[in-house]
């Protein structure tokens, strides 16, 4: 059970929790320990202390009481960005304006059978993505994605490349290389999906994201290629020229791998993969639906899988290059992902051919689950303070958690699992009481739960360790 010594005591007055309930933001998410003594501080001595002694509470707590939210909670990914003074788009406009007359409004060529007429978009409008530089979208993307900066650079790259080549194309009506598509390899719950994803919405491309597993070839029932294809137009407002340029997310593309029977006939994995090279290469695709052609040209596509077994292909194609010549723990490290390594493992070379950026995620360590943790509690946070409920944990909660995650096969996954029933019995109280107080998580998990009922005295909870996950009425 929780030591009551341990509660929450603000150290600049020593009161248990503040007395009247709060407007003021989280500030106290990490426990603060000063000579020995454990606690936060608390709202009253904020407001008091906060204009003569703006350092001393930033000293105390790590974070200053204006700015907290923009350092506790990730900026939001559609941050409105200072634009640069002359855009990238603008340039090129302004240079090509010179050489030929071009048309600055895009309109909607084709008749939207079940959709009012789209609003008609400017070219700015259609590139506004490239207003803004590699770097600043980086920013976004690293604030929530951790621990995988090297692929989200990949990633953004080669995104923005394709998009400047589209531009680029409709400025001058030169045949440009075809798009780069992107491959992300790496293990359950390393964020494959939340990077592609982060990225969409950072860069406020229109995207569709799909299962491969559930994609079946022409003559078979399940879902095609065109359904992914109409959810990207319905997802870029019913506006071609947006969908065209937007973004398609194929996960658990691994699952699509050439599998003979025992014949020695693929049953599906070709078929699907031959299916596939609608979006991949530059075709045009009729949407049933809309009663619309959308052409292909222009997409960025961005598969993924955890392609488990690709490490044996890899190691057996550099045992066979190397042997004699290095020792095998050398082998295994080396994880580059050729083309044939793909074909290998099971894709048809044309597939392979159209996939020029291949990116593998990193294992998650254990830092970089800290940090997960870590966000996610600042935005758990918000749901005590809705109930002004100030929020303690102990770090060495945190770093149990953490280790006891890095042990479990489904990464990031977990924690989000983990934090649901860690909160739960909690919250629950929180959300039956008025509001207003203090709740310690201690380095066990153990909780205390003051809650502050604006109407009746002071209730106190204690429930058992929540690393069992249990929650038992009182
Ligand atoms: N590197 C990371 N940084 C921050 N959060 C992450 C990270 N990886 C995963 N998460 C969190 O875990 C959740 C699951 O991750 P995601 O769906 O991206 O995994 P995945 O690699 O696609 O796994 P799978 O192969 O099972 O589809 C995400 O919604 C995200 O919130
Ligand atoms: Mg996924």
């Amino acid at each position: 059970m929780a030591n009551s010594k341990r509660r929450a005591r603000c150290l600049l007055c020593g009161q248990l929790v503040p007395k009247e309930p709060s407007t003021i933001l989280p500030y106290a998410v990490k426990p603060l320990t000063i000579d020995g003594k454990h606690g936060c501080i608390c709202s009253i001595c904020v407001d008091d202390h906060y204009a003569k002694h703006n350092s001393n509470v930033k000293a105390l707590t790590g974070f200053s009481k204006r700015s907290t939210l923009n350092e506790i909670i990730p900026l939001p990914v559609d941050t409105p960005f200072t634009p640069p003074m002359q855009s990238p788009t603008e340039l090129l406009a302004s240079a090509l304006k010179k050489l030929a007359p071009i048309p600055v409004v895009v309109s909607h060529a084709q008749t939207v059978k079940t959709n009012p007429k789209p609003k008609e978009i400017t070219v700015k409008e259609k590139f506004a993505c490239l207003d803004n530089s590699l770097d600043s979208y980086f920013k976004i993307v690293a604030s929530k994605v951790f621990g995988q900066d090297e692929a989200a650079q990949m990633v953004l790259y080669t995104i923005y490349y394709n998009q400047m080549a589209n531009l680029l194309e409709f400025l001058t009506g030169e045949d440009l290389d075809r798009r780069n598509h992107i491959l992300l390899i790496g293990n359950t719950g390393t964020g494959k999906t939340f990077l592609a994803t982060t990225v969409a919405k950072a860069m406020k491309l229109p995207y569709a994201i799909s299962n491969a597993t559930s994609i079946t070839s022409a003559g078979y029932i399940g879902a095609k290629v065109e359904n992914l294809l109409e959810s990207l137009y319905r997802n870029a407002g019913c506006n071609l020229d947006l969908a065209e340029n937007g973004i398609v997310i194929l996960d658990e593309v691994d699952k699509k791998r050439v599998t003979p029977d025992g014949n020695g006939r693929d049953v599906t994995g070709r078929a699907v993969q031959e299916e596939l090279l609608k979006i991949l290469e530059p075709s045009d695709v009729y949407l049933k639906e809309f009663d619309i052609t959308f052409n292909t040209r222009n997409l960025t596509v961005i598969l993924m899988g955890a392609f488990v077994g690709l490490d044996e292909v890899i190691k057996k194609r550099m045992h066979k290059k190397v042997i004699g010549f290095r020792a095998e723990e050398e082998v295994a490290q080396d994880i580059e992902v050729t083309p044939d390594d793909l074909i290998n493992y099971g894709f048809i070379p044309e597939f392979v051919g159209r996939i020029p950026a291949v990116i593998s995620l990193n294992n998650l360590t254990k830092d970089v689950i800290i940090d997960i943790i870590y966000s996610l509690i600042s935005k758990l946070n918000l749901f005590f303070k809705t109930k002004d409920v100030d929020l303690i944990i102990d770090d060495r909660f945190i770093d149990t958690l953490a280790e006891d995650i890095m042990k479990s096969s489904t990464g990031a996954r977990d924690v989000y699992k983990r934090f649901f029933y860690i909160f739960q019995p909690a919250l629950y109280r929180i959300f039956q009481s008025n509001g207003g107080g203090v709740c310690e998580y201690d380095e066990h998990g153990n909780t205390t739960l003051i809650v502050g009922d604006k109407n009746a005295k002071m209730q106190t909870y204690e429930f058992e360790s929540l690393l069992k996950l249990s929650f038992e009425e009182e």
